[in-house]
């Protein structure tokens, strides 16, 4: 059972706030029945619920695409920093969603957010081995023997041997640009395979994630919901 209120708001018909004049207004009938109560408690997947005489469907779980800029935090809640549900409408935060897996404050690029806890478990969980593309900018040439221990599993600081991941070099004159794909989320992982090369990450960005690529129309601080296309290529990998 949920607010009639929250249940509308999510739906698409505005913040709490307007939700409330149009439930006030009585424009919203549950089961045929004009209400006006905004905190009456509904059932929204046993009611049928109709708005302005047409009948609405309810969405339980969001699914979003955000491309994280820097300097925000991948957390529903700090202390000093912006966090990214800072950057979502009122309308979607009020799904309370959540980020799947974090990318460091520094970290941009492609970020999923849900409130759907069993997908955001089958999606970071290291059973499924869900690929993670980065691009990223290195302090110094990167060489074969970097690929070759990138592949061959880099040891972490901690002692932690990393699965095999593959890194190739775009550009190896000016930048140092590279790519990797790793199958596993370890806190800081990519910048610590680096330094466990005794090189420094100075700028990195999630490309893909589950097949996904990041959407280049989206400027960073943007976002969008995953089409039913998206969504199914994710679930196929995760089995879900
Ligand atoms: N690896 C890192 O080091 N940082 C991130 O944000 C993501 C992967």
């Amino acid at each position: 059972m949920e607010r009639l209120d929250k249940i509308i708001s999510n739906m698409g018909y505005g913040s709490r706030k307007d939700v409330k004049k149009i439930i006030k207004d009585g424009r919203v009938k549950v089961d045929g029945v004009v209400i006006k109560d905004n905190n009456k408690q509904v059932d929204p997947e046993k009611t049928k619920i109709v708005i302005n005489g047409e009948e609405v469907f309810y969405k339980k779980y969001i699914y979003l695409m955000l491309n994280k800029p820097a300097g925000v935090i991948s957390a529903t809640f700090d202390n000093y920093d912006k966090t990214v549900i800072d950057l979502l409408n009122v309308e979607d935060q009020m799904f309370e969603p959540f980020p799947i897996g974090r990318l460091d404050k520094d970290t941009v690029g492609l970020l999923f957010l849900t409130n759907d806890g069993d997908f955001n478990h089958r999606l970071i969980s290291p059973k499924w081995h869900v690929d993670k593309i980065y691009y990223a900018k290195i302090n110094e040439k990167v060489t074969d023997e970097d690929v070759e221990a990138f592949k061959e599993g880099i040891v972490l600081d901690d002692g932690y041997k990393c699965m095999s991941a593959d890194l190739k070099v775009l550009n190896s004159d000016k930048e140092y640009e590279v790519e990797v794909i790793v199958r596993e989320g370890k806190y800081h992982q990519v910048k610590r395979m680096f330094e466990a090369r005794s090189k420094k990450v100075i700028y990195l960005k999630r490309i893909s994630f589950a097949g996904i690529d990041l959407d280049e129309k989206l400027k960073e601080g943007e976002y969008r919901e995953l089409t039913e296309e998206e969504m199914k290529i994710i679930r196929e990998k995760i089995k879900m």
